[in-house]
């Protein structure tokens, strides 16, 4: 079935649609900065676009390669295989239960993929595509290997702090280049890298950027800003050649006489992962959808894979000869957590596998949510309150409620079956006018990928039905008007049926749970707007709620397990202080630091921050007022023994309280205090020294 799409007032014409969503690294599992970056709008096309019954595939899989995957490997001590074999299962399965709706899941250790890769490259190279280039790079003497620019670590050139990597400096968020680091180290044997010949095929960009820039630049201007722009300050800041092979025992290949120990770079064989799982899925005819100009090819990306697919890519697929070019790369944003940028390694994210196990039956509230904040024109933030304020404002108050009314009177009034529609008056004939346009509205909107206003056309149509029955009030004609109150549910349920229709790409479990209330087993899309979807009669299922509150304990649970994440991180970063400048023993003898014995201890009244203490001190006994009442609880420390300085001037507070003497607390990280003591119990008023 041909569609027309319209950019830059020429009407394209394509018969299918390949849909490609950015291969996840299999070293992690997968969040909800993915989900709303990539899955759930590419996901919401794909069904979209089937819902329409056009002609798409919808291709995902894990990206297995790369060094990050070697270098977790080696922190647990187990192979980059291990690794994979584990992650790519956890997200596969993932995805699954949170309905992305993939043709195939792949992945790009598979055979298939490393024939097809090896086969691409030999195909550039065999074409004169590559130039080969011999560059000196770091090596490792006692590990016999070259080293990924990750794997060499220094002091950063620019803030001068520790542990900066070859590519990249965490401290200062500076781009490196490893020779640029201060006193290199290996990051696999800790030895001191030499500088040694190595020998890798480029692609030739530079090359490439006459017809990139007509290309983009002039012919594809409807891309989003964000990529257009991202594409011309590249293409402006002029292309040079890129390496597409790496020193590194993980990975495809080289498949080159003399190219032992060297293998793709994963930014090489990860896109090329597209056509081989297509070709998993489609053993016999994949070729249609990657090399048939009627073929309408379509990249959802995060912002920092975009000159990889903007440029990389179909400069390779250029070279090569037989592809097509995407026609569009609606790449997004970021999205934030809390206020912080999402980090798989300082673990602050919402995984979706834990979203699946703490929230079940609840996907599309997440789907929801990551829609109405979707990251389409810049960075955006997850809250949990918002996630909260969404669900119970949004999906249940409307969406919800008003399913729930319409259901529940016809339940009431007609035993669950669609009465019959009378004669309309014109509030009537205006609402039905009104979501006749939402077929229309979502369409132009889904066709240029702006899911979110999308999705908030299929809303309005929930907030048309939820405010019809408020204003016609039905339950209140039921002893006067049964013939009017036929009439108003009739309307209603042919909304609610719409609903389901409407919702279907971006809310899929919700969709299905109401048609089975709604006891139909199909609506088509081709039918959203009409307003007999529901023959008088038709008796309806049994009415449940779509939607359920999520109360503020369920809300506060979450936002704890962030604030344990915040403290672990932040106590994994404590550095202690510098040490003060030296003293003297004869200064430090000066201080008579003492054991004693708490024998009383009580809050200080009006003064939140103090404990008074009564102390054994082997003399007479003494008063010494304390701010840590924050820390301890007086019955906490009574009957211990602490330190306290026992020559320190007396100090007035501003009640009169005078306190002979100071505690002696540590502080701790996070800045709480703990009370100094000794190992073994002594006699009140022992001297420390
Ligand atoms: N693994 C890459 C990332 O997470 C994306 C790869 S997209 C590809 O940034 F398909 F081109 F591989
Ligand atoms: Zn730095």
């Amino acid at each position: 079935m041909a569609y027309y799409q319209k950019h830059n007032d020429m009407e394209k014409k394509f018969k299918r649609t390949t849909i490609t969503s950015a291969l996840p690294y299999a070293n992690g599992p997968v969040h909800i900065g993915h989900l709303a970056g990539v899955y759930v709008p590419a996901d919401i096309y794909a069904r979209y676009l089937r819902l329409k019954k056009e002609e798409v595939i919808f291709i995902g899989g894990s990206d297995e390669h790369g060094v990050p995957i070697t270098i977790r490997a080696k922190k647990e001590g187990c192979t980059p295989q291990d690794i994979v074999d584990r992650y790519h299962e956890l997200i596969k399965k993932s995805f699954e239960e949170f309905g992305i709706s993939f043709d195939v899941y792949g992945r790009t250790t598979s055979k298939v993929h490393s024939e097809t890769a090896s086969d691409f490259f030999r195909k550039l190279y065999d074409k004169g595509e590559f130039i080969e280039k011999t560059s000196m790079q770091y090596y490792d003497e006692e590990a016999k290997t070259f080293l990924a620019d990750r794997y060499i670590t220094g002091e950063c050139p620019r803030c001068h702090a520790q542990g900066a990597y070859g590519d990249q400096c965490e401290k200062c968020g500076s781009t490196l280049s490893p020779t640029e680091l201060i006193n290199p180290k290996s990051a696999i044997s800790g030895s001191q890298p030499v500088m040694k010949e190595t020998t890798h095929w480029y692609l030739p960009l530079d090359k490439h950027e006459v017809w990139l820039r007509q290309w983009i630049l002039e012919s594809h201007k409807e891309w989003r800003p964000n990529v257009y722009g991202q594409c011309k300050s590249w293409l402006d800041m002029g292309l040079q050649p890129r390496a597409v092979s790496r020193d590194l025992d993980w990975g495809i290949p080289v498949p080159v006489e003399g190219a032992e120990g060297k293998v793709l770079y994963v930014w090489f064989d990860a896109p090329i992962g597209y056509i081989s799982n297509t070709k998993e899925l489609l053993p016999d005819n994949w070729e249609k959808w990657w090399k048939d100009p009627e073929t309408r090819l379509v990249h959802f990306i995060g912002k920092d894979n975009i000159v990889f697919h903007c440029i990389v890519f179909p400069a390779m697929l250029k070279a090569e000869g037989s592809y097509i070019l995407p026609d569009n790369v609606p790449a997004n944003e970021f999205l934030n957590l809390e206020g912080d940028k999402i980090s798989t390694s300082r673990n602050w994210a919402v995984w979706l596998h834990e979203y699946l196990q703490d929230f079940p039956g609840k996907q599309d509230v997440l789907r929801y949510v990551l829609t109405a904040n979707a990251p389409e024109t810049k960075d955006n933030d997850f809250t949990w309150k918002d996630f909260q304020a969404r669900n119970n404002n949004e999906l249940v108050a409307v969406y919800g409620n008003f399913v729930n009314r319409a259901l529940q009177l016809t339940k009431k009034y007609f035993d669950g079956k669609v009465p019959a529609c009378g004669e309309l008056t014109d509030y009537d004939r205006e609402t039905l006018k009104d979501f006749a346009d939402v077929k229309a509205e979502v369409e132009k909107l889904l066709d240029v990928f702006k899911f979110r206003d999308a999705q908030k056309e299929a809303m309005n149509l929930a907030r048309i039905g939820n405010k019809y029955l408020a204003d016609t009030e039905p339950w209140k004609l039921a002893k006067t008007d049964m013939g009017r109150v036929a009439t108003i549910l009739n309307i209603a349920l042919q909304l609610v049926a719409n609903l389901a229709i409407a919702f279907e790409p971006f809310l899929p479990f919700s969709s299905k749970k109401l048609r089975e209330m709604l006891n139909v087993e199909h609506l088509e899309w081709d039918n959203l707007g009409r307003t007999d979807l529901l023959p008088e009669g038709h008796q309806l299922g049994e009415p449940v709620l779509l939607f359920e509150k999520i109360d503020d304990e369920t809300i506060q649970a979450q936002v704890d397990k962030l604030l344990a994440t915040k403290k672990a991180n932040e106590a994994a970063n404590y550095k202690a202080n510098p040490v003060k400048p030296t003293v003297s023993i004869e200064d430090f003898d000066k201080l008579d630091i003492r054991v004693g014995t708490v024998l009383e201890c009580a809050p200080v009244p009006k003064m939140k921050k103090l404990l008074q203490f009564k102390i054994a001190d082997g003399l007479e006994d003494r008063t010494i007022v304390s701010g840590i009442a924050q820390h301890y609880k007086p019955e906490e420390l009574v009957g211990k023994q602490v330190l306290f300085i026992a020559n320190l001037a007396p100090r007035q507070f501003k009640n009169g309280l005078v306190s002979e003497g100071m505690i002696l607390s540590a502080e701790n990280w996070d800045g709480s205090l703990a009370v100094t003591s000794v190992l073994r119990e002594v006699k009140p008023g022992s001297e420390v020294k």
